[in-house]
Order: structure tokens, then C-alpha cells, then sequence
């Protein structure tokens, strides 16, 4: 019997594809000589990774100004598709000056790759304050997304991308699945609905617990941990990948979960970046996609629930994905169980709470946290990686 099966349709109809064939990669190669050569930073070269690889659909390559302004203003790319984060070139006013309209310029990483190349369409200035206010909801520099949003080029290049030199993701390589590797493995294994699990930290009780909800009611997860740049306070992605697969191992059925690394950088945009997450997870093919407490959220900028009240203001159909939203969870003494504040009728006092810092303090020091918190195998992975990291220093 032929099987045909329920695949979601990417952002926009059509999973975008901006590698280049080998053929046209040799003749680029030789011709980026010539070109005028643009450093890019490693969040720009994420972004340029994703446009190309088709994560960020409908997207061909960097934002123009009509994009632009209605993703800050609107939520929305001029075509009247949902997009709620910008994705943009910023350079300084010198190296603008040195591209010329219609010029393809070659784009190296810091450590001195060729990674692509634009097609200059348009540049433009814009209003670094204006974008700090919609996007992030705040001008304080302390916030790490403004703080970046501060600090670059006061003029955005726009135009269409090709990947010449595909970004090496060592030591994740076997993780590293595009869209449409993560799409067709989806088909073969048979899963029609799969939710889409973001996450910048290691899986805590918590995360499983909201996981596991999903995985009741849908066939697969594809647990999709954010390696692309994070502030600097934010556990390593390589002591992160190493404790998923220690959790993966020990305690879910594997053959329902798919581990793959998101190479994007985080915003911590909060609901607009919860937005964001979902519609690109929607390209890897996912159906469904988790939205708990304070999602790529930092610090107190936003409410616990805003990044789940943002969906509301979007037409459904558009957005294309089931966003699944989830209360605070934590361990409940009294329910001897995880549990929400949906689910369990105690007391604050009956709740096991711990703060990032303070895990954070336990693990540095050697301490396994308690069992409610984490999973021993995980936080044994955690301790001996932040030993490593911290000698590494
Ligand atoms: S994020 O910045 O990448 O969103 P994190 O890795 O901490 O951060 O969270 C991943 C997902 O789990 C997000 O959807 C977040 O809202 C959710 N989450 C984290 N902790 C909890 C919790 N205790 N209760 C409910 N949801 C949570």
C-alpha cells in the first residue's frame, strides 16, 4: 500500500533552497576574488545559514526596507505572512559606501570563510531605538538582544543570498539536519503530528514534563536545541548537547524523538521571538510546537504568559503551526509529581523551585541537584562539562 502522509506545508508554500550547486559554487569560488568582501559576524552568519537552508522561509536573503518596517511595525513581511523578528545586514556607513546597488558581495565569517554572497538590492538606515522599542519592548542596553541591536552598523544591506561554504557544526555534525533532512526523516518514520521543543538550556524536570504532555498526543518530538550564539551566562551548547543525549538515553522512548541542532542565534525577544521559533520549527516540519513560562524570555522584560497571549493576534491558518501552551510546571511535594499550576491544588511552600543562578551555583560546585529538580545523568554531564569549561577559561 502506497502511504501518503500528512506533511505541513512550509512558511510561505515552498521550503527555500540557497546552496548552490556545485557547478555554480566553483564559478562563485573563483569570481569572489574580485568581489568586494564583507566580514560578517557569527549571529550573521547563523542567519545566512538559515535563510539558505530554508529554516527562515519564505526568506531569500536579507530583509529590505518594506519587509523591514512591516515586520517591526506589523508582525507581519510586506506579502501579509506572519514574521515577527527582522533578519537584517547591518554594516557601517563605510563599508556601505563601498557596495554599490546591483554589486554581489562576498560575505567571510571571523575567522576568515567564505560563506556567501548577497546581491546588493537596497541599503538603508533605520532607527536602532525604534527597532530596540517594537522588537524587544525595552531601549535598556543591559537587555542582550539591544545590546547587540546597539552595537552594529547603522545601515542595513538587503538582497538575495546563496550559501557558497556550508557553516561546519563540530562536534554536532551528526545532528546537524536541514529542513528537508528533518522533513523526510519525519515521513519515514511515520509521524504525521511532531512537536517542536526550542530550548537555549539543559532539560530540566520541567521541560520533560511538558514534552512527555505532548508526546501523549502526538506521534514524534523533535527536541531542537538552539547552538547558534547565546549570552554569556548561558550553558555551552556542547555541555548541552551531551546532556541531552545522556536524558534521551535514560529516560525517553528514542524511537520517538529526534534530536537535531537549531543553528540560529538567540534573540531573546521574548513573544515575538516565541512567534519566530514555532514558524521556523513549522519549516522543519513540525505540526505542533511548545510554548511554556516566559518562552526566550530574559530577565523580567516580559510577562510569563506574553509569549503565549502574542498567538492570539495572529490568524491561525497564517501561522500554519498548533502552538501548545503550557502553565508553570514544577515538582509538587504534596502531588509527589510533576505538576502546573493548572493541575495541582497545593501551596507555593509545597512547590520545588530553583532558580537558574542557583542550579547554576550547585553544579559549579559539584552538587547534584535534587532529583525533583533534574535528572542525576544530567547532572552529572553538567557538572563535569562547567568543570572543563571553567579550566578552559
Ligand atoms: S528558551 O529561552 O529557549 O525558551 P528554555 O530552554 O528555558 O528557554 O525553555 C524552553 C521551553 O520550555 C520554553 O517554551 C519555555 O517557556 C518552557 N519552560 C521552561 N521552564 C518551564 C517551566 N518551569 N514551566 C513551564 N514551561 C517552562
Amino acid at each position: 500500500m502506497n502511504v501518503q502522509w500528512n506533511t505541513i506545508d512550509p512558511h510561505g508554500g515552498k521550503l527555500i533552497q540557497r546552496e548552490l550547486t556545485e557547478k555554480a559554487r566553483k564559478q562563485y569560488l573563483d569570481m569572489c576574488e574580485s568581489l568586494f568582501s564583507l566580514t560578517i559576524s557569527k549571529w550573521i552568519a547563523s542567519d545566512l545559514e538559515m535563510i539558505s537552508n530554508g529554516g527562515f522561509s519564505p526568506l531569500i536573503g536579507f530583509m529590505g526596507k518594506a519587509d523591514y518596517e512591516s515586520v517591526i511595525n506589523d508582525m507581519h513581511l510586506a506579502n501579509g505572512l506572519p514574521w515577527t523578528i527582522p533578519i537584517t545586514l547591518p554594516v557601517t556607513k563605510e563599508e556601505a559606501g563601498q557596495m554599490k546597488i546591483g554589486d554581489e558581495v562576498a560575505l567571510y565569517t571571523d575567522e576568515g570563510e567564505l560563506a556567501g554572497i548577497i546581491l546588493v538590492e537596497e541599503k538603508f538606515e533605520y532607527d536602532k531605538h525604534q527597532e530596540a522599542k517594537l522588537v524587544y519592548k525595552t531601549v535598556d542596553h543591559n537587555h542582550p538582544g539591544v545590546k547587540k541591536l546597539f552595537g552594529q552598523g547603522d545601515i542595513y544591506v538587503a538582497g538575495p543570498i546563496h550559501h557558497i561554504n556550508k557553516a561546519s557544526h563540530k562536534p554536532f555534525e551528526k545532528f546537524h539536519l536541514n529542513p528537508a533532512q528533518t522533513r523526510k526523516m519525519f515521513a519515514e518514520l511515520g509521524w504525521k503530528t511532531v512537536v517542536g521543543f526550542q530550548t537555549r538550556n539543559p532539560v530540566h524536570r520541567a521541560h520533560e514534563y511538558l514534552q512527555k504532555n505532548a508526546l501523549e498526543t502526538v506521534d514524534g518530538l523533535l527536541l531542537h536545541p538552539l547552538v547558534g550564539e547565546t549570552k554569556e551566562d548561558d550553558i555551552p551548547a556542547n555541555i548541552r548537547m551531551e546532556s541531552y543525549q545522556a536524558l534521551l538515553k535514560n529516560y525517553y522512548p528514542t524511537d520517538r524523538v529526534l534530536l537535531a541542532i537549531y543553528p540560529a542565534a538567540m534573540r531573546y525577544a521574548g513573544p515575538r521571538e516565541a512567534v519566530f521559533h514555532a514558524i521556523v520549527r513549522k519549516n522543519y516540519g513540525c505540526t505542533h510546537f511548545i510554548v511554556g513560562r516566559d518562552h526566550a524570555g530574559v530577565g523580567d522584560y516580559y510577562g510569563t504568559y506574553e509569549a503565549q497571549e502574542i498567538f492570539s493576534q495572529f490568524d491561525p491558518v497564517k501561522i500554519g503551526i498548533k502552538p501548545l501552551f503550557f502553565e508553570h510546571s514544577f515538582y509538587c511535594k504534596k502531588c509527589l509529581n510533576m505538576a502546573s499550576l493548572k493541575t495541582c491544588p497545593h501551596t507555593e511552600e509545597d512547590r520545588f523551585i530553583l532558580s537558574g543562578t542557583k542550579v547554576r551555583e550547585m553544579l559549579r560546585k559539584g552538587l547534584i541537584p535534587p532529583l525533583e529538580f533534574t535528572r542525576p545523568e544530567v547532572a552529572e554531564v553538567l557538572i563535569r562539562g562547567m568543570k572543563l569549561n571553567d579550566k578552559g577559561k
